[in-house]
This record gives C-alpha cells, structure tokens and sequence, in this order.
C-alpha cells in the first residue's frame, strides 16, 4: 500500500494551506475546516520531524497546546518562539526532557502531573539517534534508551493522562528491517547492554526501530484487553535529507536518493502525515497499525516485527530496567 506521488502532493498542499506561517489563511491557520483541537505532547521537537510537526499541530488551532519536550531547553525555547511567531499560537511549550535518562524521563512525569494538566490528546514519541553513546547515564545502550527505553517508560508514566481516546505515536523507521541478511532478535537485555557485541552494536539503530514496532502492538493489545479507547500506531517518514539526523551534503545526497529511491520520504509530507496521526485525522482506524510516510492507509511492517513472544520479552525487560 505504498503512498502514491498524487496522494503525496495533496497532503502536501493541505499541510501549506493549514501552514499559518503562509500567512494566507485566518489566524488558526485552518480555512474553518474541522480540525484537531486539544493537548500534544512531541518528544525532540526542537528540530526536524518533530519541529515541523509541532509546527503543523500548533498552527491547527490556537488553542492547541503543543508541548516541546526537549533535552535541551534552550533550543526549545528557540523553537517554541518560532512555532508562536508563525502560527500566532501562544499555547506552545518548552519542556525538558532526555529520553536517554531515567531520571529526567521521570521528572517530566512528575512536573506534568503536579500541573494537573488537561488530559493528553496525542504523545508524539519522535527523539531518536542514529548512533550515540555506547552508554548512558543509566548504563544502557544509547541509541536503544533514546528510542525505546525512554519513550517506553514516559508513556506508561503519563498513561493516566492520556485521553480517553488518546493517541500515541511512534517515529519507527523501515530501516527496522535493513537491506542485507534478516534481523534476528537477541533478546532485550542484549539490547540494552550489547557491550563487545559487535554484530549487534552495528545494528543498533535498526534494532531500536524494530523496538518502536514492538512496543507499539504489544502496548496496543494490552489497551484492548483492558478495553481502553487509547490508539497506538507506529510510523516510518522514510529517508529524509533534510533533518539533522541524515542531512547528507549534496552529491553525496543525489547518490543516496537514487540507491534508496524506494525508502524516500520528505520532511515535508512526512511531517504532514505525522501531524494527521497525531491529530486523528487518518480516514482509517490506527490503532495496532504501521503507517509508512502516510497516515491514509497503514501497510505491514517486517515478519520479524509481528513476533509476540519478542514483544512480551522486551515490554518485560523494559520494565524491569525502568523499575515500573
Ligand atoms: N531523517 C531520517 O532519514 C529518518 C528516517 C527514518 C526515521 N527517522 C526517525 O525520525 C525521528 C526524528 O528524526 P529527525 O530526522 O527529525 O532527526 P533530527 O533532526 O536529528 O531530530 C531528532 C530530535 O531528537 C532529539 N533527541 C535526540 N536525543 C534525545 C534525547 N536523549 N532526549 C530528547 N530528545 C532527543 C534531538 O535533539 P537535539 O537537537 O538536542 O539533538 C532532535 O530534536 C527519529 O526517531 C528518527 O529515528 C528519521
């Protein structure tokens, strides 16, 4: 169900119309169509992906609140200043957070309960790295405390504030299934603590993506089962050479495009789609589901991604390794 280059070029135009920052439009940035009104929270927001989709929610509605959660406040606030300059939505925020510490992880938490905040529409799990370090604070791996373990744990600390009929989305990646040999699962705690292991350290990030995958359908059942009407999905932007994170200079990035032709996103749709999920404007159900650079149809993610056992194993060990 791949995402067409019409389907593409129309998301993008309803993201410039909705764009405040155009200008062209009244001060919700919306032309009064209906459109999300209510509480997201975007983890690394202060660049990228998760900047220009902060950027789209806030310019939904000025009465969007759009929390930045950031590890550093600094460029949150820069971002924060710049999302309210073009929208004109005074309800953006900076917050601190690391994701690749516990500690922090739990502070914000904490902060965000004593602010008897109103209820969470959309939790944005969007920070990630590509390579970082070999450990963190808490002795874990960087790369999989960041993309996981982090945003494991602030949604099972915040599940209690989520909406009714929340949403929680994860910034996964196709590369959780890379060119090359199968992935094979190693086990969460060969994860978190890869130490001389090489062949797993190379991979890191891919396995970190293939986490994402799992901690989304494993959390989405356990909600069913408890009957709760919180969606989880899991989405993939694809290849984007925009961001920080594989900003690649140009005859090199010509290359690129061309040998991974098939796994280009932009962040220009991808942050459309992003901001559709998040906002619950996808026309099909999201929950349980994996969207690639596009949130009209969901797609399947690899084989390897559908294992359940690997999933109760990793929301185990999450567990224990976060003390919940
Ligand atoms: N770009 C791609 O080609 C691509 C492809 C597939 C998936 N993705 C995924 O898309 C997501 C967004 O990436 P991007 O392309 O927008 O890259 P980016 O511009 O580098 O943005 C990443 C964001 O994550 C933040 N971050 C990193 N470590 C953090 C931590 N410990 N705590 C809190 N925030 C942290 C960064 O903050 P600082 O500014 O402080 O570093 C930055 O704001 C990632 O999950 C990535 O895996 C990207």
């Amino acid at each position: 169900m791949a995402q067409s280059g019409a389907d593409r070029a129309d998301r993008a135009d309803r993201a410039d119309r909705a764009d405040g920052a155009h200008g062209e439009h009244g001060a919700d940035g919306t032309d009064g169509a209906a459109a999300f009104e209510g509480v997201a929270i975007i983890t690394g927001a202060n660049s990228g992906l998760g900047f220009e989709t902060a950027r789209r929610l806030a310019a939904m509605s000025t009465s969007n609140t759009v929390v930045l959660a950031c590890r550093d406040l600094a460029k949150a606030t820069v971002a924060q200043r710049a999302i309210t300059a073009t929208t004109g939505n005074t309800n953006v925020r900076a917050m601190r957070l690391d994701v690749a510490s516990i500690s922090s992880v739990r502070e914000f938490a904490a902060e965000w309960h004593s602010a008897a905040e109103a209820p969470i529409d959309a939790l944005v799990c969007n920070a990630g790295i590509s390579r970082g370090p070999a450990e963190t604070v808490d002795e874990l791996d960087g790369v999989f405390e960041t993309n996981h373990l982090g945003h494991f744990l602030l949604s099972q600390l915040l599940l209690d504030s989520i909406a009714e009929n929340g949403r929680v989305i994860s910034v996964s990646s196709d590369m959780h299934s890379p060119p090359g040999p199968r992935l094979k699962w190693p086990g969460a705690e060969v994860l978190a603590h890869p130490g001389q292991k090489a062949a797993v350290s190379r991979l890191r990030y891919s396995y970190s993506k293939l986490c994402n995958l799992y901690f989304s359908y494993e959390f989405s059942r356990r909600l069913r089962a408890e009957q709760s009407g919180i969606s989880v999905a899991a989405f993939n932007p694809g290849l984007m050479t925009e961001t920080n994170f594989a900003r690649i200079p140009r005859p090199v990035g010509a290359v690129m495009k061309r040998i991974f032709a098939s796994r280009l996103g932009s962040l220009e749709t991808s942050s459309v789609a992003l901001a559709g999920l998040a906002a619950g404007e996808s026309p099909v159900p999201i929950d349980d589901h994996y969207f690639d650079r596009t949130d009209q149809v969901f797609t399947r993610s690899s084989d390897l991604s559908y294992n359940e056992k690997n999933a109760r194993e990793l929301w185990r060990v999450s567990s224990e390794l976060t003390q919940l």
